[in-house]
């Protein structure tokens, strides 16, 4: 996603809860584990963080932090995984491990991160988690290969919202099983579900704005036929579009496609609050968390629409009028 401009707060905690990381970090690597640097936006360790009974947040303590850093560390592996099925040469701004040493080096490297990070997990002294975790992983490459087996096909929403619930969302459910056995109070793995794939979403929204700084390549999805929502909601019905063609329709219209599909994930994000409210004692970290990601994606597409020259309104009031 975007470079999304992170409020003071949430920058602040994310150092917090980094420096936890690092922590425990410094100690497996010192007992041989293979370990990545506590790098990235952190967005799993800090969804589970806002999933935490607020009177926890002030200082992470060991089992949140390895709990977070396995996240993290199975997160990574996937990236380095994934960057080898899609062919990516850039990611975070850098070029890819395996653009830089081989296929075969990001292809262990992401294995012993994966390995390590079960080895992580399990310092949390928790069954609970170890479980959730050994699942959630599970998932995630499920989704994966879900993903490759329907490339080249367009998918019913309902279809692609299975496929990115394992593929991205699972990772996030481990998140909120984690929040659960440190704030030993139930948090229910759906909300991490639904948080991760709505990442996604914006994910694959994004990929649709060409022209927009990015710190990856856009349009990879359709390039690899990835059917993804924004296809759905600009009506495209099938692969043979040239991409010029794809991008005018999601570009035009009195409201165009891309617009739409920020209200939706919009309306997405304001439900996941609604629902989360029950659940947790404090929401406005989880609120807070979820506006910054729907704010990159709002600005994405008004730069987008603004550099083709879109001249109608962007603002979902005068879209209503
Ligand atoms: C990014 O999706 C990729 C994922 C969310 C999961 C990838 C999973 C695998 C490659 C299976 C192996 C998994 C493990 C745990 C080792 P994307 O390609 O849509 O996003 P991108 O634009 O960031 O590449
Ligand atoms: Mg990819």
């Amino acid at each position: 996603v975007t470079a999304f401009i992170l409020d003071r707060s949430l920058e602040r905690v994310t150092r917090v809860v980094r420096s936890a990381m690092q922590g425990v970090a410094g100690d497996a690597a010192d007992r041989g584990l293979g370990i990545p640097d506590v790098s990235g936006k952190l967005l799993r360790p800090m969804v589970a963080w806002a999933l935490l009974p607020s009177a926890l947040r002030s200082r992470p303590d060991p089992i949140f932090s390895a709990g977070a850093l396995a996240i993290q560390m199975a997160h990574e592996a996937s990236l380095l995984h994934d960057d080898i099925l899609d062919d990516a040469d850039r990611r975070r701004g850098e070029p890819t491990l395996r653009t830089c040493e081989g296929a075969g080096a990001a292809l262990v490297v992401g294995d012993r991160y994966l390995t390590s990070a079960y080895v992580v997990a399990g310092d949390t002294g928790s069954s609970e988690f170890v479980g959730a975790f050994a699942r959630a992983v599970e998932r995630t490459v499920a989704g994966e290969m879900r993903q490759g087996s329907t490339r080249g096909q367009v998918l019913s929403e309902d279809a692609y919202a299975s496929i990115i619930r394992d593929k991205s969302g699972a990772l996030f459910g481990a998140a909120a099983v984690l929040a659960s056995v440190v704030g030993a109070s139930p948090v229910p793995l759906e909300l991490g579900l639904r948080i991760g794939s709505l990442y996604q979403r914006i994910d694959d929204l994004l990929d649709y704005c060409v022209e927009i700084e990015q710190d990856k390549p856009p349009l990879q999805d359709w390039r690899q036929r990835k059917w993804t929502f924004p296809l759905g909601v600009a009506g495209v019905t099938d692969w043979t579009l040239d991409e010029s063609d794809v991008l005018a329709r999601l570009r035009s219209g009195p409201v165009p496609a891309l617009l739409s599909a920020v209200g939706t994930l919009e309306a997405r994000a304001a439900a996941i609050v609604a629902d989360a409210s029950h659940s947790l004692d404090d929401v406005e970290m989880l609120a807070g968390i979820l506006d910054c990601w729907c704010r990159a994606a709002r600005q994405g597409v008004e730069e987008e629409l603004t550099r083709v020259g879109f001249s109608g309104s962007t603002t979902p009031m005068d879209q209503a009028s």
